[in-house]
């Protein structure tokens, strides 16, 4: 046996009992309570399938109200299709975005809109914009060699 100090002892059997205790709950949740991928994602495909399943098989964006739109996105190496969306002042937009082959992000900077794209799910958020101007978008996730130019943006428009 391994001759320690014995408060050397008790700092190892503290630092394994709560590693198993961290385990354990990550596990268990995971299990118990569908531990899943964040900002409500839903319905999967394969990501080489996205560009053939619907909604995204025609990307873009598609008025569903008065001044209420849903905009369809499809995120890639290195850009969004499509990569500008205009609308009204005061619109309400509800994203649904997927990526077609690794993980991308698509923030809005000054809004509340931050979304993570993973392959095949699809991530949704909705947002109003109230104000009029150019709204940059832009990828949050490293995702390789482009990521820095990788962006677009809504323009939002100041008609009624
Ligand atoms: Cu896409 Cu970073």
């Amino acid at each position: 046996m391994l001759h320690m100090p014995k408060y050397e002892k008790i700092w190892l059997a503290v630092g394994t009992g709560a590693l198993i205790v961290f385990l354990l709950v990550t596990g268990i949740m995971a299990v118990s309570m569908g531990l899943h991928p964040p900002n409500g994602m839903k319905m999967k495909m394969e990501p080489e399938n996205v560009e053939t399943t619907a909604p995204f098989n025609s990307p873009g964006l598609k008025k569903i109200g008065p001044n209420e739109y849903r905009a369809t996105i499809i995120s890639y190496t290195f850009g969004y299709n499509p990569n500008t969306i205009t609308v009204p002042k005061g619109a309400t937009v509800h994203f649904q975005i997927t990526s077609k082959d690794v993980v991308h992000g698509f923030m809005i900077p000054g809004t509340t809109t931050n979304l993570m794209l993973i392959p095949g799910h699809v991530a949704e958020y909705t947002q109003t914009f109230n104000e009029p101007g150019e709204f940059l978008f832009v990828c949050h996730e490293y995702c390789g060699i482009g990521h820095q130019a990788m962006y677009g943006r809504v323009i939002v428009k100041d008609t009624v």
